[in-house]
């Protein structure tokens, strides 16, 4: 590991928000334990029965509301705000608790809940309260077709160019609380290795596969994570 970075790369998952009190998907009371993927979160899914769809994320969106950014959010605003690199979120979460915690270069990958895209016209449009088969899209004002903006499987992901550049050119790639068994997000630490960044990994365990990383740190993102980035901004001062 060296001991500063130029442009730093973290990728975060559900495991991230977990002491924000929000569930993570494969934990025993995780989201996929209640809901089987493919009955919410596949196209077909959309277009057999649009409304249990709309049902699952809507019935998520008032504890997404109110939940709160941890103190493993905060330390990556504070890695932006005072480490002098260039640092890049991307993410597989679809809350906003990067935004809450007033971070920037946040990349939803997997999409964001707040949005809703309409399937006859294309636009994205900001939606906070429940979305159903009677919105109208506020921009082609046909009713029925807005979709959550969450990439289901089977879909492309987003921002993948922006991705894949960052992979490239990052000297730093930092994974928080995902396990790492959905691609390609799983596979993004092999890219950034490939192209010469160091790697960590920040889990409550050890996933699978990941001899990719250069170091592993277990424990809770929220107690690590803050560790880490004052380990960092300690060698900046002492340079
Ligand atoms: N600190 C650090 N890691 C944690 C914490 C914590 N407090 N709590 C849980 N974790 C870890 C778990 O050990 C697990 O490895 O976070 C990870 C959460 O894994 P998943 O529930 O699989 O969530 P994620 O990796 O984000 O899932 C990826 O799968 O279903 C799709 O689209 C969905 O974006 C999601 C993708």
């Amino acid at each position: 590991m060296r001991d500063s970075y130029k442009k730093i790369v973290f990728l975060t998952g559900a495991g991230i928000s977990a002491e924000s009190g929000l569930a993570t998907f494969r934990s025993e009371n995780g989201l996929w334990n209640n809901h089987r993927v493919e009955d919410v979160a596949t196209i077909e899914a959309y277009y057999k029965n649009p409304d249990y769809v709309h049902d699952f994320y809507n019935e998520m969106k008032p504890e997404l509301w109110n939940a709160k950014p941890n103190k493993a959010h905060l330390a990556i605003t504070k890695l932006q705000k005072e480490y002098p690199a260039d640092v890049h979120i991307i993410t597989q979460n679809v809350d906003t608790l990067h935004e809450k915690a007033k971070s920037k270069n946040i990349y939803h990958i997997h999409g964001q809940i707040n949005q809703a895209v309409c399937m006859n016209c294309g636009q994205v449009l900001e939606t906070w309260g429940d979305v159903t088969s009677e919105t109208v899209c506020k921009n082609c004002q046909v009713m029925g077709m807005m979709k959550p903006n969450i990439v289901f499987f089977g879909e492309n992901l987003l921002y993948m160019d922006k991705v894949e550049e960052l992979l490239r050119s990052c000297d730093l790639f930092v994974s928080v609380g995902t396990s790492r068994v959905v691609f390609p997000a799983a596979s993004f630490v092999q890219t950034a290795k490939y192209y010469g960044a160091d790697t960590i990994e920040f889990n409550l365990e050890a996933t699978s596969n990941n001899f990719y990383f250069d170091k592993h740190v277990m424990g809770k993102a929220g107690e690590t994570l803050p560790k880490f980035v004052d380990g960092l901004l300690s060698k900046v001062s002492d340079s």
